[in-house]
């Protein structure tokens, strides 16, 4: 299968059964904005389950957050997003279109007579690079001018460096210990794309770890275990995963070292996660820019000192896209194609279909029964319609890893078939089983 043909048909299948839909669709879509439907809300959730399990409620030593999107402005003068989140861009003057100056499309240096536009073709038309701020902005209150300017946040981790004293002071945590935060951030990104690759609105799953200055590369190494072991137990393919240490002209205006974790897509490796070490910058800027005290007093070692953060930024949408591209596979049974979304169980939006063989003989109503027994305890769906081996089959472009059939049998002996969606093995379980069988096979 091509690869460029892989991401075509998982946008496709995203689509057609319910994962993922163009923002605004009925409007002619909105560049580089998506919606999750009904499947794709509930993979996404058990990733952030996942995310937020293994960070916070597994671990003594990290406290949940969860900050506004909109911060007071000076935040972001002193992050050194104001001044430094840019992109260099240019713009077409003949056919007024705009790229990043480093489009590898443009042929020659823009601003001179010899560089070509990539779209129209013009030659000397680029203008020189201007930098453009990727942050989002809008006006809070009535009055819409500059003093009123606030901005999206780019990124979660500055609620958390603003609240850090607060929940220092309101939990029982001692340096070293952490704060972990999902939410939206936005990003006017001038060359997104790749589906929900790099878009302009994205959730991220952050995680900020205050050391002590002189711990932080300890820190940062098992930080960067750590998360990798967690991409690895999502069930992604280990030979394409790898970490990508930054360069020092690569490496982000707070960061004294980062590691990326990447995965190989189908258009190449790619970042999916970052690991930092962010140093005292943060809470030194923040300390300097607001005035107040941000310094720890460590009682046992009677010092001050700022804390160091060991960062981790992963992608909600981004993991969710390598779930699925990682997942994708087409196999043929029996001279057919079937589609096979091969999810791990934790993360499959329905963990089992419920079917019965045919709609007579009592089966529907018995099918009905187990439905209903099972649906409290984890999502699963009814469906009664088609030949049995098409309803396999949806289920499996779904994700779901078992199929609960209701035949002739349970009727006589209240037993019911339950098909594997990987090996698509069957096993006879016994009715009143089911529910442990499943938990059980599903490790929940
Ligand atoms: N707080 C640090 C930070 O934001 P980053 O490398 O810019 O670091 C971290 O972003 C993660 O956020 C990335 O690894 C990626 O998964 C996700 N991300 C960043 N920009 C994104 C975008 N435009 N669309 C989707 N995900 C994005």
């Amino acid at each position: 299968m091509a690869d460029t043909t892989l991401m075509d048909k998982l946008v496709s299948l995203c689509k057609r059964r319910g994962f993922v839909f163009q923002s605004s669709e009925i409007y002619g879509g909105l560049g580089s904005v998506w919606d999750y439907g009904p499947l794709g809300v509930a993979l996404k959730k058990n990733l952030k389950d996942r995310w937020w399990h293994a960070m916070v409620q597994a671990r003594d030593d990290i406290e949940g957050l969860d900050a506004a999107i909109l911060m007071h402005p000076k935040v972001w003068e002193a992050s050194g997003h104001v001044a430094g989140f840019t992109d260099p861009l240019v713009d077409c003057k003949h056919c007024k279109n705009r790229f990043r100056a480093d489009d590898p499309r443009i042929k020659g240096t823009p601003g001179q007579p010899d560089a070509q536009c990539p779209v129209c073709g013009s030659r000397g038309t680029l203008t020189e690079p201007r930098l453009f701020n990727l942050m989002f902005k809008t006006f809070m209150g009535p009055v819409e001018d500059q003093a009123a300017i606030v901005y999206l946040r780019p990124e979660t981790a500055q609620g958390i460096y603003v609240n850090y004293l607060n929940v220092l002071n309101s939990s029982r945590q001692k340096v070293p210990f952490g704060i972990a935060q999902i939410g939206k951030a936005f990003r006017n990104e001038i060359t997104p794309g790749n589906f929900i690759f790099r878009t302009r609105e994205f959730e991220q799953m952050e995680m900020q770890f205050f050391v002590k200055p002189g711990t932080d590369v300890e820190w940062f190494e098992r930080w960067r275990a750590w998360r990798m072991e967690w991409c690895e137990g999502l069930g992604l393919t280990p030979a394409k995963l790898r970490f990508h240490q930054h360069g020092p002209d690569e490496l982000a205006h707070y960061a004294k070292d980062a590691f990326d974790i990447q995965y190989e897509f189908p258009f190449g490796w790619q970042e999916i996660e970052g690991v930092h070490n962010r140093t005292d910058f943060d809470l030194g800027r923040h300390q300097q820019y607001s005035g107040k005290k941000l310094e720890y007093f460590d009682q046992a070692a009677n010092e001050r000192y700022l804390p160091y953060i060991v960062e981790t930024s992963a992608g909600a949408d981004r993991v969710t896209l390598t779930v699925m591209v990682d997942a994708y596979r087409e196999e043929t049974v029996e001279g057919e194609t079937r589609v096979v979304l091969g999810f791990h169980p934790a993360l499959a939006p329905i963990k089992a279909g419920v079917f019965p063989l045919v709609k007579k003989d009592g089966m529907p109503e018995l099918a009905t029964d187990v439905y209903q027994a099972l649906k409290p305890r984890f999502p699963v769906f009814y469906d009664d319609s088609g030949a049995i081996g098409r309803r396999y089959r949806r289920m499996d472009e779904a994700g779901t890893p078992f199929c609960v059939t209701i035949d002739g049998e349970t009727v006589a002996n209240r037993t019911v078939t339950v098909r594997h969606r990987d090996s698509m093995k069957q096993d006879r379980v016994a009715l009143d089983q089911l529910e442990a069988y499943l938990r059980d096979q599903l490790a929940l």
